[in-house]
Parts: structure tokens; C-alpha cells; sequence
């Protein structure tokens, strides 16, 4: 599956359980993405932020070898419960070389503190002619809700963070374009994502560490006045919550 489950674990810390209750949607909007990445038998990839590994385990069912790599000890233990070939490591410090057909990472990208150690370790782990297909929060990805955070969290005593990294297309295309990758295709791909457990939920799951640096009792109104806010854009009249997403979706080859 691949969201960064931890490859930015500097920031953010996950439990499986709690990102299979609240996030089922990442892997689940993030399949399509595979039929992108075409996964033939024979074939080695690398599951870059591979989470619990509910992609990579879909990519060996196509009858790719896979390694999956992503930062969070507890879902490298998930990812391996499956049966996989899972291993702790930080993506910005990837450590093959020229061993893999392709590169797959969904969800992942946007954590990430140096993406351009990223694509670096990416080009040295893929064969020539390799491909690396990804799809991570690109430019104006989760606006209303950064907006929100950086509204009410200050109020509370609390920087709102730089947050992550969301570039444009043009902007990633030239990090890729540096390190000597052939962008095929990169795009924005606007992608309202409903929320099976409300803005709380997606709040608890993805910055809850943050919320966590309130006191106890400034938590919960914290929590609540983001939510408040939010409720006219994001929050429908039958009371569904959708996250702004925009996905930045891409293919590029090693020459
Ligand atoms: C994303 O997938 O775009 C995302 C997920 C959690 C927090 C921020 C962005």
C-alpha cells in the first residue's frame, strides 16, 4: 500500500489497527495506481512506504517478487504477518541497487523531508529501463483542512506545522528530470476522498501526534473548533465528511 506509515516517523507515529479503521480508503483508492505499475510475473518491485502491505501483497499476487519497505516498526510487523518480504527502513536512505524492474509508492511521497535523496535512492535501487510509478499529495492537496489547523492551532499555543510536502508538477517533474529520470506522464488529479470516520477520525489518524502536544484539556477543543470549521466545506448535509485531496500522479523511467 504504501502510505509513508511512518517513513516521516520523525513527525507522525501510526498503528496499524488504527490506520486499517480509519485510512481503508488509501489502499483502496490507491489500487488503480497498480495497473499503472503493470506488475508482470518475473518481475522485482519495491514498495516504497509499504504500510501494512495490503498493495504489495495485491503486486505479488500478480506475480511480481516484492520488497516492501516503510519506516513504522509496527507496520513493517503488519506487512510481514501477511507474509511479505517487509523491511524497516527510511526511504530517504534507500540501500539497493540496480535490482528492482520497477518502483511503487502510493500515499508516501508527501512525508517526506528530502525528496531529492528520495528520487536518488529510487534511480540507484531501479534497473536500467526500470520504471517508477507513484501517486502522493501534490499542490493544494488537504487546502481547507491546513488552513484550519493553521487557524485554530496557535490559538492553543501550538505552531501549525510547515506541513508536508505538496509541490506541482512542473516543480516534481524538475527533481525528477535532475537525477536523469524520463517523466512519461505527471499530473493533478483532483480526488474528494469521503471519510469513513469523520474529520475526528482522519484528524486522530494523521495528526494526532500533533494534537498530542496540547495539554490534555486544550486537546478536545482544539480538536473540535478544526472540526467546526471545516463542517460547512467539507461535511455534507447527511453528516459524511470528504477530504480535500489532490493526488499528484506519475510515471518515469530510468534510461
Ligand atoms: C494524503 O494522503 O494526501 C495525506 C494524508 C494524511 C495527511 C496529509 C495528507
Amino acid at each position: 500500500m504504501s502510505s509513508i506509515q511512518g517513513n516521516s516517523a520523525q513527525s507522525q507515529t501510526w498503528s496499524a489497527g488504527g490506520y486499517a479503521r480509519h485510512a481503508p480508503f488509501v489502499p483502496a483508492l490507491g489500487a488503480p495506481l497498480i495497473d499503472r505499475l503493470d506488475p508482470r510475473p518475473g518481475e522485482r518491485i519495491l514498495d516504497l512506504g509499504c504500510g501494512d502491505g495490503v498493495l504489495t501483497e495485491q503486486i505479488a499476487q500478480r506475480g511480481a517478487a516484492t520488497v516492501g519497505v516503510d519506516a513504522s516498526p509496527g507496520m513493517i510487523e503488519a506487512a510481514r504477518a501477511r507474509g511479505l518480504d517487509a523491511r524497516l527502513m527510511n526511504v530517504e536512505r534507500l540501500t539497493f541497487a540496480e535490482e528492482f524492474d520497477g518502483v511503487f509508492s502510493n500515499a508516501v511521497l508527501h512525508w517526506v523531508k528530502d525528496a531529492d535523496a528520495v528520487i536518488a535512492g529510487i534511480y540507484r535501487a531501479l534497473r536500467q529501463g526500470g520504471r517508477f510509478v507513484g501517486e502522493f499529495g501534490g499542490h493544494t492537496n488537504i487546502a481547507a483542512i491546513s488552513v484550519a489547523l493553521r487557524a485554530v492551532l496557535p490559538t492553543h499555543g501550538v505552531d501549525a506545522p510547515a506541513d508536508w510536502y505538496y509541490p506541482t508538477p512542473a516543480e516534481y517533474r524538475s527533481r525528477l528530470e535532475a537525477q536523469r529520470f524520463i517523466v512519461n506522464e505527471i499530473a493533478l488529479v483532483p480526488r474528494p476522498t469521503p471519510l469513513p470516520t469523520g474529520m475526528a477520525g482522519w484528524l486522530e489518524t494523521f495528526r494526532g501526534t500533533l494534537l498530542d502536544t496540547l495539554p490534555p484539556e486544550k486537546r478536545q477543543a482544539a480538536k473540535d473548533e478544526i472540526i467546526e470549521l471545516l463542517r460547512p466545506s467539507l461535511c455534507d448535509e447527511r453528516g459524511q465528511w470528504t477530504a480535500d485531496y489532490v493526488r499528484l500522479r506519475f510515471t518515469a523511467q530510468k534510461p
